[in-house]
């Protein structure tokens, strides 16, 4: 039988619940979301559950990692659902701050990341969002001092700025990656997805079947630049407006000249319409 999670909206609720837990020894497993909940975010949840006595979800829609331009209001909020499956998981604890509860008038502090932060991949086109990452992910540690963390591969270079983060500032607190959960069409899930219209979303998987067969032709030798154009076409030929396919070094995610400086990792982010999304795949 699932019980409902309990819900905090200040911190004076989020540290007596916390409290209480620490108080009996229980360890606990933080899932930072922005909500909009599916089968990826629930798989870091299972995770959190297997590793740790007690698990805290955080759903917080971050104004700072959003720019002007970018999706902040129409982001999908999706609360009662959410609660829904959280509850179905054994949640013990929702952290669901309002943005005045994280960024009060007058803040004025900023975590600023470097290394994996600036690779000229996802930092070139989207120049305030590790900021506003890293600031709010490193305000989540420190309110809810997790043993263990857990992250979705999807979002590569956010779990590589982030695991940084935790060791560089000593956070105390083990980063744990999970792979991408996908569609059966091989779509990574995406809050965003909901954004795609139906031909949209019929051509979305373009972008794991291209990174496949880059990866296999890269695994049987061929050139890595020539490979990675030709991927790039196929994309583009799809469709899509690309931002970036690159082969990367997997743990600092600078570039690599052949497979020898690996484990490499490949990274794609497109637009499809309005919709800007984001995959990779290990080689
Ligand atoms: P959000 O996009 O809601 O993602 C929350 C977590 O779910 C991230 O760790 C992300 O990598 C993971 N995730 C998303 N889709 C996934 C999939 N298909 N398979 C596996 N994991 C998946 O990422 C954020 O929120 C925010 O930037 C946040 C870290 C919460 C800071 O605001």
């Amino acid at each position: 039988m699932s019980r409902d999670p309990i819900v905090a909206r200040h911190l004076p609720a989020l540290r007596e619940t916390l409290n209480a837990f620490r108080a009996a020894n229980e360890s606990v497993a933080l899932v930072p979301t922005m909500g909009a909940l599916h089968e990826g975010h629930l798989g870091l949840v299972r995770e959190a559950r297997r590793r740790c006595k007690r698990v805290t979800v955080s759903i917080f829609v971050n104004p700072t990692q959003f720019a002007p331009h970018e999706d902040f209001d129409s982001y999908p909020r999706t609360w009662d659902t959410d609660l829904a499956k959280l509850a179905a998981e054994d949640t013990d604890l929702i952290w669901n701050p309002g943005v005045k509860t994280m960024y009060p008038d007058g803040f004025a502090s900023r975590i600023v990341t470097d290394g994996p932060a600036i690779v000229d991949l996802e930092d070139r086109f989207r120049p305030h969002f590790f900021g506003g990452v890293a600031t709010v992910v490193g305000k989540l540690f420190i309110q809810c001092r997790p043993d263990v963390a857990v992250f979705g591969e999807k979002d590569y270079q956010q779990l590589r700025v982030v695991t940084q983060m935790a060791r560089d500032l000593d956070l105390g607190v083990e980063v744990v990656g999970l792979a991408t959960v996908r569609e059966s069409d091989g779509l990574a899930m995406s809050s965003r997805n909901v954004y795609l219209s139906q031909e949209e979303r019929a051509t979305a998987p373009v972008l794991h079947r291209t990174m496949q067969d880059t990866a296999t032709a890269l695994r049987a030798g061929a050139e890595i630049a020539a490979t990675l154009a030709t991927g790039a076409a196929r994309i583009t030929a799809a469709g899509f407006a690309l931002d970036y396919f690159e082969a990367r070094h997997a743990e600092t995610l600078q570039p690599i000249a052949s497979l020898q400086d690996g484990p490499v990792r490949l990274l794609v982010a497109a637009k499809i319409g309005t919709t800007r999304l984001i995959d990779n795949i290990s080689v």
